[in-house]
């Protein structure tokens, strides 16, 4: 969504800014603007596109101001256009508003203000939060922001600047991200952490109804009645380079790259001497671990796809019944949660609106809700019982690899531990699969070690309107998340199937146009696989398998093979998706995309 970065403090305000939304641009980048105060004024600099547009606006006649707000915009409420980019100010043009969020309640706020005389220029939902303020405001803008939130409804980060108040930003949060960092001399505020990380390693995470002060030299944080709060602060371990593209091409490329080392350190320290799962996050005593009857699994886009990963590791190995579901389903279908329930919640930067609302729903009903998640300090760390990270660091790249393979990882220990704990495999077999395990990660450098075969695919399929991805067991998920990819960054159609199904309705679509990619990795249905690739080359479909290292067989079959190395087949998820995601990357450059930042969509979706 929406990216959000403030600053304060001796320097030249524009330039830190522009930085910043830099490093949020994945977040949202259809528009961006900045507002600067200086000399009793608050100047607005707003440009529709990318970020470059506004660098060159700003490039052209940079403001001296040492405090402003900044903004890149996922659009909501209103077109992309200048109008609707953000700051949204006031009539008078004194107060300025960034907002990442959705005001629900905002026509109602908007006739009211309307009668009152206010005039209103844009569609937007945030900018009837600059008129509110101006209605409010008596001299305090603390005191207007916290009478502002208790009008609106809805889930909101803003950020507020005022001509009166030249030293200081007023920030807020409901349901959306919002740290400050601390520095020396100098504060900022963002709507994530990359932002922040030139200047400060000290971070301060606001809770929701909280409203921070925000001065050079002093940060103020008080409750949604007016209390003084004592944040807890955090310390930021990682750098800047982990967040930056360090020689790759494009983030997606760096991360698909980094998957090695994210495994790895997901899996690090998960088996003790005594050569057990360790899960202590899990918080659960092994009585209660037994009486689970039932798990949910809810998350959005690719962490759903994981989930469905997860589904089959989880009943195959600990025999417990498994649902996925997708988090915009999940609340609304009256879910049959309760005490015996273990819900897990996936999300790679844990503040997808829906599926933090899945965790409450799943908790009110007397649900245990572990979240599996890559963002320390996220909001679904503190909505949930238990959380497991995905150490796989900050991911940039709109379209989700690395965080992927993490969420397959930490999802392997659960479903291993839950079957040691209700002893549905023995201690022997979990040693088994767990040195198979720990060759995953080498496997992947094995794969990304030589990407002749990928590369020359994509070439040849770069051109195709459609595409169709099939699998079996594991590999139905694998393949969904492969068309998810080719979808998100080429946007060439991809649907997946189970390949059992094919027949029963996208067997129609097949030409020798539509290219058809295979998982036809080593598991007890290959055969039928392999019948399923002669249904579509039958009717002239190019096949393109993802196959196990050896298998000469399949080249039989296909048109072109990408190989995988050989691993038990519930292990195989993982390796079998990197070639996917090379594909997709592959066709995606190939065709001029741009796969960071893909059109319409945005890395986290903080809105229901
Ligand atoms: C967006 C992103 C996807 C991501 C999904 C769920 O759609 O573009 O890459 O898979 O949100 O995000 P989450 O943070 O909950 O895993």
């Amino acid at each position: 969504m929406c990216g959000i970065v403030g600053y304060v403090g001796p320097k030249r305000a524009s330039d830190i800014l522009l930085a910043g939304l830099a490093s949020l641009e994945y977040r949202g980048y259809d528009s961006a603007g900045i507002a600067i105060a200086e000399e009793g004024r608050v100047d607005v600099t707003r440009r529709v596109g990318k970020l470059a547009n506004l660098s060159a606006a700003v490039a052209a006649d940079p403001p001296a101001g040492v405090i402003g707000i900044g903004h890149t915009r996922w659009a909501t409420h209103g077109r992309p256009n200048e109008e609707n980019a953000h700051p949204h100010t006031d009539c008078a043009g004194r107060i300025a508003v960034v907002h990442n969020g959705i005001i629900e309640n905002y026509l109602e706020l908007r006739e009211e203000l309307v009668a009152a005389g206010h005039t209103f220029r844009s569609e937007t939902d945030t900018e009837t939060i600059a008129h509110l303020l101006e209605s409010l405001y008596e001299g305090d803008l603390t005191a207007a922001v916290a009478a502002a939130l208790r009008r609106l409804h809805g889930s909101y980060a803003i950020a507020v600047l005022h001509a009166d108040h030249p030293g200081t930003i007023v920030a807020a949060r409901l349901d959306s991200p919002l740290i400050i960092g601390v520095g020396e001399g100098e504060n900022l505020v963002a709507s994530d952490i990359p932002a922040v990380l030139r200047h400060t390693r000290e971070i301060l995470v606001l809770e929701d109804g909280e409203v921070a002060t925000v001065d050079a030299n002093s940060v103020t944080v008080v409750d949604r009645d007016g209390a003084p709060v004592v944040s807890e602060r955090m310390h930021i371990e990682w750098d800047l380079d982990a967040a930056e593209k360090g020689g790759y091409e494009d983030f997606m490329l760096k991360e698909i790259h980094e998957q090695p080392r994210a495994l790895r350190e997901t899996l690090r320290g998960r088996v003790g001497d005594d050569g057990l799962i360790q899960l202590s996050e899990l918080d659960m005593t092994d009585e209660q671990v037994r009486s689970i009857d039932r798990v949910f699994i809810t998350a959005c886009g690719t962490s759903f796809h994981a989930g469905l990963v997860a589904k089959t590791l989880i009943e195959t190995w600990a025999r417990i019944p498994v649902e996925v579901v997708v988090s915009s389903e999940f609340r609304y279908r009256d879910p049959l949660v309760d005490d015996r329930t273990l819900v897990v919640a996936i999300t790679q930067s844990g503040e997808t609106a829906d599926t933090l609302a899945g965790v409450r729903e799943a908790r009110q009903r007397g649900g245990k809700v572990i979240a599996i998640t890559n963002v320390v300090g996220s909001r679904v760390t503190r909505e949930s019982d238990g959380v497991i990270y995905t150490h796989a660091g900050p991911e940039i790249g709109v379209a989700a690899t690395k965080t992927f393979t993490a969420q397959i990882a930490a999802l392997y220990v659960l479903a291993l531990y839950l079957a040691q704990t209700r002893g549905t495999l023995d201690r022997e077999q979990i040693g088994g699969i767990w040195a198979h395990l720990q060759d995953v990660p080498g496997h992947v450098e094995t794969i990304l070690s030589d990407l002749s075969a990928v590369q020359e695919c994509a070439a040849v399929y770069k051109d195709r309107y459609s595409s169709l991805f099939l699998g079996r067991g594991i590999g139905v998920p694998v393949a969904m998340e492969g068309a998810l990819k080719l979808k998100e960054i080429s946007y060439i159609h991809a649907e997946a199937y189970a390949a059992g199904e094919m027949k029963h309705g996208p067997i129609a679509l097949i030409t020798s146009e539509v290219p058809v990619v295979v998982v036809a990795t080593a598991s007890d249905t290959y055969e039928k696989v392999v019948s399923n690739i002669q249904e579509v080359r039958a009717r002239g479909a190019e096949v393109i398998s993802v196959a196990t290292q050896d298998d000469h067989d399949i080249a039989k079959h296909s048109e072109h093979v990408l190989y995988v190395p050989e691993v038990p087949e519930l292990l195989s998820a993982i390796l079998a998706v990197v070639p996917l995601q090379l594909l997709a990357y592959y066709i995606a450059k190939y065709r001029g995309c741009n796969v960071d930042q893909p059109r319409n969509l945005a890395k986290s979706v903080t809105v229901e």
